[in-house]
């Protein structure tokens, strides 16, 4: 097989973890590594298999101006992960990103412009969207098993006190009860990004659920700084309501800052006219089914899971549940064999302007605003900006 040579840039718990998936799923050779924290080009070096082939930078410039390089694995945490995207599609590498894909709508434009202008491939990583359970809940809504559906929630309740504070010097999390130890503590763009940003994990699974995307956004927010950790500057709870095109009614949250119990960060539920599905509340609860027109009475639990049935061996042992090889696989069957994405780039986008848009709506006293349509039709030709973006 033709490998892809590729890049990673970003090389925190997330950049490595590639670094480890990209050496362990066959098609690609990393020749190149990216971060601006110098000390964490040793760390990530251990990682790989030929460290004397791979070049490693801390300039962004450098870094894409590698010749050899034709494809970029983008694992940054920072506002301008989707600029970065855009910037190196435009230097004519492909991109697989880790998500949310972008923190400006902007920056939303650029991808999705980008990837027309260019031709090259835009993969978002978003990777619950394989998860085993996805699958059966879309074809009971394109069966219309479900009837119409009228609403669906996602939510993403984590718990991640050590991401908001890093020495940025090694790249060391600091937990924010240690923040007066350590004055060299900087907060990350997790402690500026507000949590509704991150709705990749609920709007990517569901949207593909219900075939749909949002049009309508409003917000809402408890108060800064968090509740639980008054060092952390953001707040521990934001909601959007979102219409989609369909007519459905979406309620996504998300928190990263107060406690939790352990394991199911994530929640979701689908309701329509003829009957509802719904994730398991705990490690000892069920997912649960109910049909009107199927003479059930009540809910039924049905064992569906995270990982998936038919996971191929090589998918074996990837992270969350076996999810984590299904965007890898796509990305390298896009670049090397030339298979359309199922996730595509207006598909990735769909997954994250919402999100922005629920940050501003909060912002301004939770104002409605519309999601702009970013597939290309009739009043935008395919590579021409939007007249009003
Ligand atoms: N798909 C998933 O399940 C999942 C899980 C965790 C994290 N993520 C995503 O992966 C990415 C990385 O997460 P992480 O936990 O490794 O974060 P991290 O903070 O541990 O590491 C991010 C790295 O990016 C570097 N970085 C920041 N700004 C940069 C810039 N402008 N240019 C180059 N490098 C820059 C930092 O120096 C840091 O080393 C984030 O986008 C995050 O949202 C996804």
């Amino acid at each position: 097989m033709e490998e892809i040579r590729i890049g990673v840039s970003g090389l925190g718990g997330r950049g490595r973890y590639w670094i480890h998936l990209l050496q362990t799923i066959p098609g690609f050779r990393i020749v190149a590594i990216h971060d601006p924290i110098v000390a964490l080009h040793d760390v990530a070096r251990k990682g790989l298999q030929s460290p004397e082939h791979v070049k490693a930078c801390s300039d962004w410039g450098d870094f894409l101006g590698d010749r050899e390089m034709e494809a970029v694995a983008l694992c940054v945490r920072c506002k301008e992960q989707g600029g970065m995207a855009a910037d190196a599609m435009e230097a004519g590498k492909h991109v697989h990103s880790e998500v949310p894909a972008a923190h400006t709508l902007e920056d939303c434009w650029r991808i999705v412009l980008a990837s027309e202008r260019t031709g090259l491939v835009y993969q978002l990583g978003e990777q619950t969207r394989y998860w085993g359970f996805v699958d059966p809940w879309r074809n009971l809504v394109a069966s219309g098993q479900l009837g119409r559906i009228t609403y669906c929630e996602g939510q993403y309740i984590g718990y991640y006190p050590g991401l908001y504070f890093k020495d940025p010097q090694t790249g060391q999390a600091i937990m924010p009860h240690d923040l007066s130890k350590n004055p060299q503590a900087r907060g990350t763009w997790l402690n500026d990004m507000p949590p509704i940003h991150y709705l990749p994990h609920e709007l990517s699974p569901m949207l593909k659920v219900l075939d749909d995307r949002v049009v309508e956004v409003v917000g809402m927010s408890t108060d800064a700084p968090s509740f639980a950790h008054p060092e952390i500057g953001q707040p521990d709870i934001q909601a959007a309501l979102m219409k989609t095109e369909k007519g459905a009614v979406l309620r996504m949250t998300t928190g990263f800052s107060q406690p939790i119990p352990e394991h199911d960060h994530h929640w979701y539920h689908v309701m329509g006219t003829k009957g509802s599905v719904e994730w398991r509340r705990s490690d000892r609860d069920m997912p649960r089914l109910w049909l009107a027109d199927a003479q059930m009475h009540d809910f039924a639990e049905v064992d569906w899971r995270y990982a998936r049935t038919d996971a191929p061996p090589e998918a074996w042992a990837t992270g969350h549940g076996n999810a984590d090889y299904y965007p890898h696989a796509a990305f390298r069957d896009a670049v090397s064999k030339g298979k359309a994405l199922e996730f595509d780039a207006y598909k990735a986008i769909e997954t994250a302007a919402p999100a922005i848009l629920a940050a501003d709506s909060i912002a301004q006293g939770s104002k409605p605003f519309r999601v702009p349509d970013f597939r290309p039709g009739s009043s935008r030709p395919r590579g021409q900006a939007p007249a009003n973006p």
